[in-house]
């Protein structure tokens, strides 16, 4: 039997909650094939900030590295400024444990919980690769004159060659091996033809980041020529916007720098049925990954056993993934869908029909 070692990283708010049915959906799946899984439960977020002051000691970073995964439920405390906990936690993890990948599927599972009318399962079904250590997120820029009328304040987008060359292999090694090598629907008949199987989107403002993403676009053209069966394509980041909405359909898999992935698969959980599915996964494939249901923290409605767990169930899925097992991830999503067109009768907290723990015991059963 197979054993692995997981940390959970429950947080704040309705983290614990949705993160506790994770747990019971992976363990449901590890009984059906065979592995087991040790969970280690850490306690850092708002409550033990507020008791104690401490955000995440650097030993804890350490402690993380010895994981192949951590399973996160959400950082954000309201009695928290905002910025501590998520530049402490969230950002500091995937900076220091080198998650260069924020993954994030984005796919439909019921029609009606689309907001985009005539639009199903069919039309949203795609991957987003988000670049996750550098653009604007690295901190460099600073204030001049502060606090006076002639202050000045900047903010730098770091984009280095290591950095974009990493993200775009990944990315296209993610097209090329997403179906399975089975051409993409989006495909023109002729592109088929010449060989090609999937579609590789990246997303930038070529128009206006002339440094940035003059060096994104090379970048992409040069590793490309490797990829023969990826079809090249290319968005400005404000049509991708315009398109998620209108056509869906033609994206297949998307790579785009840190900031603009940040907004566009806000976004994008939007038309896949919202927060309370949406999942991510911030990965660095040789060392230390961390997966997390997109939802944030949601106070109003900590307690109360009405928050959509199936995000949080889904970064589960995405992680055992990860970690290889291929049958059990795919089990859990099957599961996933079955429930929510069966016994799920809306997507949104409070209006479910069911409550957390009933949703995680049902998507549970269908898993064993
Ligand atoms: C996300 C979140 C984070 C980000 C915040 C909480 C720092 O919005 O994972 O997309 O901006 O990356
Ligand atoms: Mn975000």
């Amino acid at each position: 039997m197979k054993n692995y070692s997981i940390a959970v990283l429950p947080g704040d708010g309705t983290g614990p909650e949705v993160a506790r049915e994770g747990v019971k959906v992976v363990n449901a799946a590890g009984r059906r094939f065979g592995f087991k899984v040790d969970w280690h439960d850490y306690d850092f977020g708002g409550d033990r900030y507020l008791k104690t002051g401490e955000v995440l000691p650097d030993s804890a970073v350490e402690e993380f590295r010895r994981y192949k995964a951590i399973l996160l439920g959400a950082v954000g405390h309201p009695e928290v400024k905002p910025g501590i906990l998520e530049k402490g936690i969230l950002l500091r993890l995937r900076f220091e444990l080198e998650q260069y990948i924020n993954l994030r599927p984005v796919k439909l599972y019921r029609a009606t919980d689309c907001p985009v009318k005539d639009k199903g399962p069919e039309q949203v079904d795609f991957m987003v690769v988000r670049e996750n250590n550098e653009g604007l997120y690295t901190g460099s820029g600073g204030f001049v004159f502060k606090g006076t009328p002639h202050e000045i304040a900047v903010q730098e987008s770091i984009n280095t060659r290591r950095g974009v060359d990493r993200c775009l292999k990944y990315a296209f090694e993610l097209a090329k091996r997403r179906r399975g090598g089975k051409p993409w629907g989006g495909l023109k008949p002729e592109d088929v033809k010449a060989g090609q199987t999937a579609q590789l989107t990246l997303c930038g403002k070529t128009n206006v980041l002339t440094y940035a993403f003059d060096l994104w676009e090379r970048a992409f053209h040069e590793m490309g020529a490797a990829y023969p069966t990826v079809k090249r394509d290319y968005t400005h980041v404000d049509a991708t916007c315009m398109w998620f909405v209108k056509n869906p359909e033609w994206f297949d898999v998307i790579v785009t720098d840190n900031m603009f992935g940040d907004i566009i698969t806000d976004l994008a959980a939007m038309i896949q049925g919202g927060l309370g599915v949406a999942a991510g996964g911030n990965i660095n494939p040789e060392g230390t990954s961390m997966f997390e249901p997109m939802g944030g923290s949601a106070p109003k409605y900590t307690g109360k056993n009405v928050i959509n767990p199936i995000a949080a169930i889904n970064a589960a899925g995405m992680m055992m993934d990860f970690l290889g097992e291929t049958a059990a991830a795919k089990a859990i999503e099957d599961a996933v869908i079955k429930i929510i067109n069966t016994k799920i009768k809306s997507l949104a907290a409070g209006k479910m029909g069911c409550s957390t723990t009933q949703v995680g015991d049902l998507v549970a059963e269908a898993v064993a």
